[in-house]
C-alpha cells in the first residue's frame, strides 16, 4: 500500500528518497513519484524551484527518468525533498494522479503556479466537498485524486509558514492520512503529520562535518530508513512534526509541543538477499522451519506471562475469546477457534474486522480482544480493536510480527511472531507463525484455567519443538507439488475442502491461489458441498482435500466420494494412514506424518507451494500481484 519518504539534508538527497521507495515496493503500489526542492542549475545551493518526476511504471523506471534528467544536462538534484508510492483509491494508476501532488495556485485565472508538493497516504473522506470550495476559490485540479485538494487547502491556508499552513489544514480534513509536505519558498523544511496512517520521524547524525550531519527523515515504515538511520520516533496519532536541518519539532492534536521517544530499530532492508530462491514467496515459504523455530525459541514452558506482565490475571478474568483480523491472519483466527474451544474450552468467536467494526454487536466486558496481524498496520483490524474497546472490553491482546507496530502499541498484551520480514504480498511465514502463536495462547488460556494437565503441557510442547523437523520434511514434497502445479496451471476454477481444524486451511488454501494465480477459488467446509457447491463440479473443476487422518476422516471419504462421481478431480493431501491411494481422477500427495492438533501448520505448506508454483507456470508477478498490497493502511 502507499508509502512515504521525506528528507532535509545538507546533501543532494535524491539517492536516498528512491532507495527509500526501494524498499517499501514489497507493500504493493502501481505509481510512484519524487519532488525536490530543486538546486539552481550548475550550483551546490539555492533555490531553483520545484521539481518532480512520477511514473506508472516500477521505482527503477523512476531512477531511469531520473537518471536521463543528468544525462540531459538538467540534474534531477535537491537538498529537501519527499517520495511516494501509490495504491490507487480515488482515481485511475496513472501519471496525473501520482503523487507528489503540487498546488496550482489560486490566481484569477486559476493559473499561478504550484508552490506546495505533498505525498499522502490514506483517505480524505470530505474531498468532494473541499474540492467544490476550493475550485470556487481559483484553484485548478488536474487529478481525480482525494489528496490534490490537501494541497491546494495548504497552498491557500500558506503565510509564510508551512507548518502552520498545514496545521490550519489538518483542521478541515475528515478521514485517515499521513502526510509528508514542503514549501517551494521554505527551502530546508518538510512537515509531516498523521492521522489514522503510520509515520515515522528518523533523526539524522548529530553534526560533525560529514554530508550526512543534520539531515532528518519522513517516512511509513522504519524499513524505508534502513542504512539511513537507526534513530526512529514513532510519531502518535494526530502528531505533526517540523522537520529542518538539525531540528524538528512535534506538536500533539492539541498544539501542545511533545518530546516523543527516540528508539534505535534494527529495521530489516526491504532489499533483503534471495538466495537461491527465484521469488521473495518461495524463500519465505522455505523459510518457515526457521521462523517457527524462532517463534517457539525461549519458550521452555507454558506460562501466561508468554503474554507480557499481568498475562495471568487477564486471563483469570475471561470467560471468551473475540478474535478479529483481516485476510490470511483471519484464517489463522478461525484455525485457533477450533484450538481454544477444544482446548481451553472457552467459547471463541473470530470476526472479519472491516464488517465487525461497523455491525451492532453485543459486547461482553469478560472478553480478550485478541488481534492478528502481521504488519501490525492494518487499518481495519486498528479500527476493529478502537470499537471494542469503545464498547467497553479492555482486555486486549495482539499476535503480532512487528514488535514496534500500531497494532503492540495499542494493545495491552502481545506475542511478537519472529517470522522476519515478509516481502511477498501473499502471507506464507506470517501466517504458520500465527499458529503457532495463537496456539501458545490456548495452551496458556488452558493453564490459567485449569484445564491442561502437566502431562498435556509436556506433550505439546514436544509437538511443537518437532515442527521446524516436521516442516522440513513437508517442504521436501516440492517436487511433487511442482507437477501437480503443471496441471493446475490450465484450470481457471477451482474448489478447496476440508473439515473442522482443516477448513480454514482450505480456505486460507483458496485465497493464496486467487491472490497470485488469478484462478478463481473457493473452499468449503466439506460437508457443506452437497448443499450447492457441487453443481459446479465437472471433470473442469480441480478439487483440493485436505485430509488429515482425523475423526473426520470417513466423513470427509464420502464427500470426496460424491466429487468423483460427478467427474471431479480430486487433488488430495492425505496423511500417510489414511488409506487414500492414487486412482484414475484422484492424484494423492501423502503428508510425511500425522500431527494431531498442530496438523494445520504442516497441511497448508504444500497449498503455498501448489499457489506459488502454478503462479510461476502461469508467469504471474508472484510477488507484487496485481491490484493488491502487502499492508492495508486505508480502509
Ligand atoms: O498485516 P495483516 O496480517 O493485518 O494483513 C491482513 C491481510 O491484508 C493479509 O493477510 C492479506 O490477506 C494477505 N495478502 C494474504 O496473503
Amino acid at each position: 500500500m502507499c508509502g512515504i519518504v521525506g528528507a532535509v539534508s545538507h546533501r543532494n538527497i535524491v539517492p536516498v528518497l528512491v532507495q527509500g521507495l526501494q524498499r517499501l515496493e514489497y507493500r504493493g503500489y502501481d505509481s510512484c513519484g519524487v519532488a525536490i526542492h530543486a538546486l539552481p542549475q550548475g550550483a551546490a545551493s539555492g533555490s531553483g524551484g520545484l521539481k518532480r518526476a512520477r511514473t506508472t511504471s516500477r521505482v527503477a523506471e523512476l531512477d531511469a527518468q531520473i537518471a536521463a534528467d543528468k544525462t540531459a544536462g538538467t540534474p534531477f538534484e535537491g537538498h529537501t525533498g519527499i517520495a511516494h508510492t501509490r495504491w490507487a483509491t480515488h482515481g485511475a494508476p496513472a501519471v496525473h494522479n501520482a503523487h507528489p501532488h503540487f498546488s496550482h495556485g489560486s490566481g484569477e485565472a486559476g493559473n499561478k503556479p504550484g508552490k506546495v508538493a505533498l505525498v499522502h497516504n490514506g483517505i480524505i473522506e470530505n474531498h468532494e466537498q473541499l474540492r467544490v470550495d476550493l475550485q470556487a476559490k481559483g484553484y485548478v485540479f488536474v487529478s481525480q485524486t482525494d489528496t490534490e485538494v490537501i494541497a491546494h487547502l495548504v497552498d491557500s491556508l500558506y503565510d509564510g509558514d508551512i507548518f502552520e499552513a498545514v496545521k490550519a489544514a489538518l483542521k478541515q480534513l475528515h478521514g485517515a492520512y499521513a502526510l509528508g509536505v514542503f514549501h517551494k519558498d521554505e527551502p530546508h523544511r518538510v512537515v509531516g503529520a498523521r492521522a489514522g496512517s503510520p509515520l515515522i520521524l528518523g533523526v539524522g547524525a548529530k553534526a560533525n562535518g560529514s554530508a550526512q550531519a543534520d539531515e532528518n527523515f519522513l517516512a511509513s515504515d522504519a524499513m524505508a530508513l534502513a542504512g539511513v538511520t537507526d534513530q526512529i520516533v514513532y510519531l502518535a496519532e494526530g502528531d505533526v512534526v517540523d522537520l529542518q536541518l538539525g531540528k524538528y519539532w512535534i506538536e500533539d492534536a492539541q498544539g501542545k509541543h511533545m518530546d516523543r521517544e527516540v528508539k534505535t530499530v534494527q529495521a530489516h532492508s526491504g532489499a533483503a538477499e534471495l538466495g537461491p530462491y527465484r521469488h521473495y514467496m518461495q524463500k519465505e515459504i522455505f523459510e518457515q522451519p526457521r521462523a517457527i523455530g524462532d517463534t517457539l525459541e525461549g519458550v521452555v514452558s507454558i506460562t501466561p506471562e508468554l503474554f507480557g506482565d499481568g498475562a495471568y490475571s487477564t486471563f483469570k478474568d475471561i470467560d471468551n475469546v473475540l478474535i478479529l483480523a483481516c485476510g490470511t491472519s483471519y484464517y489463522s483466527g478461525c484455525t485457533a477457534k477450533y484450538w481454544i474451544e477444544s482446548i481451553a474450552k472457552i467459547p471463541c468467536q473470530v470476526e472479519i474486522a472491516s464488517e465487525y467494526r461497523y455491525r451492532d454487536s453485543v459486547p461482553n466486558p469478560k472478553s480478550l480482544v485478541v488481534t492478528i496481524t502481521q504488519s501490525g498496520e492494518t487499518a481495519d483490524t486498528l479500527a476493529a480493536l478502537k470499537h471494542a474497546r469503545s464498547l467497553g472490553m479492555e482486555q486486549t491482546l495482539t499476535i503480532c510480527n512487528v514488535a514496534t507496530s500500531a497494532m503492540v502499541r495499542e494493545c495491552k498484551h502481545a506475542y511478537i511472531t519472529r517470522a522476519g520480514v515478509e516481502i511477498g504480498v501473499a502471507s506464507t511465514k506470517a501466517f504458520t507463525t500465527q499458529l503457532a502463536g495463537l496456539f501458545l495462547l490456548t495452551l496458556a488460556i488452558a493453564q490459567t484455567k485449569g484445564r491442561l494437565s502437566d502431562a498435556q503441557e509436556a506433550a505439546y510442547l514436544a509437538e511443537m519443538r518437532h515442527l521446524p523437523v516436521a516442516l522440513q520434511s513437508v517442504l521436501a514434497l516440492e517436487p511433487q507439488i511442482i507437477a501437480w502445479a503443471d496441471n493446475f496451471a490450465k484450470y481457471e476454477n477451482a474448489l478447496f475442502l476440508g473439515r473442522g481444524l482443516h477448513y480454514p486451511i482450505a480456505l486460507e488454501g483458496a485465497l493464496k491461489l486467487k491472490e497470485i494465480t488469478y484462478i478463481h477459488a473457493e473452499a468449503y467446509a466439506a460437508g457443506e458441498l452437497k448443499h450447492g457447491p457441487l453443481a459446479l463440479v465437472t471433470s473442469e473443476m480441480p478439487v483440493v482435500t485436505v485430509a488429515p487422518n482425523d475423526a473426520l476422516l470417513e466423513k470427509l471419504k464420502s464427500n470426496m466420494q460424491e466429487v468423483r462421481a460427478r467427474g471431479g478431480v480430486l487433488y488430495v493431501l492425505a496423511d500417510a494412514d489414511t488409506k487414500i491411494d492414487n486412482a484414475e481422477g484422484i492424484h494423492v500427495i501423502r503428508m510425511p506424518e500425522h500431527y494431531g492438533a498442530l496438523s494445520p501448520l504442516l497441511h497448508v505448506v504444500p497449498l503455498q507451494l501448489l499457489s506459488y508454483h502454478t503462479a510461476c507456470a502461469r508467469g504471474t508477478d508472484v510477488d507484487k500481484p496485481r491490484n493488491l498490497a502487502k499492508s492495508v493502511t486505508v480502509e
